[in-house]
């Protein structure tokens, strides 16, 4: 129970786990796309506005309520305020959510490791991962074929999840981020000065960071940093408050959040590098634009990078098989934070055993996971992401921030990391917490309902929108008010006296 809980065996593992919940799939297909489609180089100014009025203060928010209440997210809410238990689990079940897509992409990614020793996807790699690969049906309804391939790949990231987490914070999370982590970032700085020094690689470069002020004037851009900033640190989900609830009694909060933030954004501009630099090479040695080979997502991981890596011969293969290891660990470390959100706010509120709920956990997401084994797993991931996305996270981090802020009192907070960290922060927390971040995440919240409302998302039958976008959002809430309805068991909510300092 929570005398018991789990300590992280050190800060920098602590760190190290926070970073690697972090870095993940946002930082290495999607920031790259971001910067170059949001106006290049202008697009660092909403970005780094981003980061310092609502990524950071959220950070530091996230890490002095876990680690002053000493509880998962719920738990900890609840030691707050009994009445505010329902925001705690609703991130922890976003990620829950989160985490059974996002498994079914690294499995996708383990296969493409083992393709890549042979760059077994052939020369037309788009039809090969549409068609061959995920077997993509016509529409989101028909389910189309099992894909065992995929299912195997899950089966491995499934074993992973359960594996680390079963063995606690400090024996198996720590560990896991001790070693991949320095790994993934060593890779990472071997891929992108590669990938700058190729023949045509400023092409790309270039392209990346021409700024294009107009667009800092749009809206959309200011969304798309603020979306970014958020998904890329993990906020909003449940992971931070519960990484900081192991952290020993005295620790360094805001140093920790500052820099968990700068290295995350540091290896997604690292990446950005190498991606535009590869990028710049094949637009060069193709003769086309770099707008026919700027691509996000699976567009870039499972089509257009496994076209490069073909046409760089024998670099090609140990070019693909890096980047691969990359996506798996920079995966791991992420679907791990999450699988150990959703794990400890059920540990908590059950007092049931770690290795029992954590086994539960990977059971069940696996089980629900073989959907994405399916030719219509890609249309179904597509219209889960986009709805937890732009509703789950913002409204939670408003939510946060307005009852953190307002209700519980922004001061309180600060009051409490402030004398444990190296560094005080300032008043103006207080101010982004309370004014700056949730005005500019209820507009988000009014920009993305406005949207939605115009036109359907991506053309999706509104049947699968309602039942797969607003229904899991729904659902989601709906079970997060029926767990908070539930009694804790006697003397849950007391905060345990934690002595050992580390
Ligand atoms: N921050 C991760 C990324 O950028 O890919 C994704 C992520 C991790 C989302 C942990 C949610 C989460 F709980």
């Amino acid at each position: 129970m929570a005398q018991n809980r789990d300590q992280w065996g050190s800060k920098l593992g602590f760190i190290l786990a926070a970073v690697g919940s972090a870095v993940g799939l946002g930082n290495i297909w999607r920031y790259p796309y971001l910067l170059y489609s949001s106006g290049g180089g202008a697009f660092l100014v909403p970005y780094f506005f981003a980061l310092l009025t609502a990524g950071i203060p959220l950070m530091i928010l996230e890490y002095g309520f876990g680690h002053k209440f000493k509880g998962s997210t719920p738990m900890s809410l609840a030691r707050a305020n009994r009445k505010w238990e329902w925001l705690g689990w609703w991130p922890s079940l976003n990620s829950l959510v989160i985490l059974i897509y996002y498994s079914a992409i690294l499995g996708w990614a383990i296969n493409y490791l083992i393709f890549s020793f042979t760059q077994s996807w052939g020369a037309d790699t788009n039809t090969f991962f549409f068609g061959e690969f995920l077997n993509l049906s016509d529409s989101v309804f028909n389910f189309g074929g099992f894909r065992p391939a995929i299912f195997a790949g899950m089966t491995l990231i499934w074993f992973c999840n359960w594996f680390i987490c079963y063995r606690g914070v400090s024996g198996g999370i720590e560990k896991l981020n001790r070693i991949l982590l320095p790994t993934l970032i060593g890779i990472m700085l071997v891929i992108t000065l590669r990938g700058v020094t190729l023949p045509g690689a400023t092409v790309g470069l270039n392209k990346l960071f021409t700024p294009d002020w107009s667009r800092v004037l749009d809206p959309k851009v200011w969304i798309a940093a603020y979306g970014q900033i958020f998904f890329s640190l993990s906020l909003a989900m449940g992971v931070m408050i519960t990484y900081s609830s192991y952290l020993p009694e005295k620790t360094d909060i805001n140093n920790s959040a500052f820099m968990t933030a700068f290295a995350n954004c540091g290896f997604e501009f690292m990446a950005a590098l190498g991606v535009f630099g590869i990028l710049g090479f094949m637009a060069t040695s193709q003769g086309v634009a770099i707008e026919e080979v700027a691509k996000q997502g699976v567009g870039l991981a499972f089509v257009v990078f496994p076209k490069v890596f073909t046409l760089m011969g024998p670099l090609g293969t140990i070019f693909g098989i890096l980047f691969f290891v990359c996506l798996v660990f920079a995966g791991l470390t992420s679907s791990v934070s999450m699988v150990e959100a959703f794990s400890s706010a059920v540990i908590d509120k059950t007092g049931a055993d770690r290795k029992k709920v954590v086994t539960a956990t990977a059971i069940c997401g696996y089980l629900v996971g073989t959907v994405f084994a399916t030719g219509s797993g890609l249309y179904i991931l597509d219209i889960v992401d986009h709805f937890i996305n732009s509703y789950g996270i913002v409204v939670i981090g408003l939510a946060e921030a307005a009852i953190v802020g307002w209700l519980y009192g922004a001061h309180k907070i600060r009051e409490h990391v402030n004398p444990i960290s190296i560094y005080p922060i300032g008043k103006w927390w207080e101010v982004m917490i309370k004014f700056v971040t949730p005005t500019i995440l209820a507009f988000m919240l009014i920009q993305n309902f406005i949207a939605e409302i115009k036109a359907p998302y991506e053309g999706y039958p509104i049947s699968a929108l309602l039942l797969l976008g607003w229904g899991v959002v729904g659902a989601i809430i709906i079970v997060s008010f029926m767990i908070s309805a539930k009694p804790w068991k006697e003397g849950a909510l007391n905060i345990p006296a934690i002595k050992g300092v580390k």
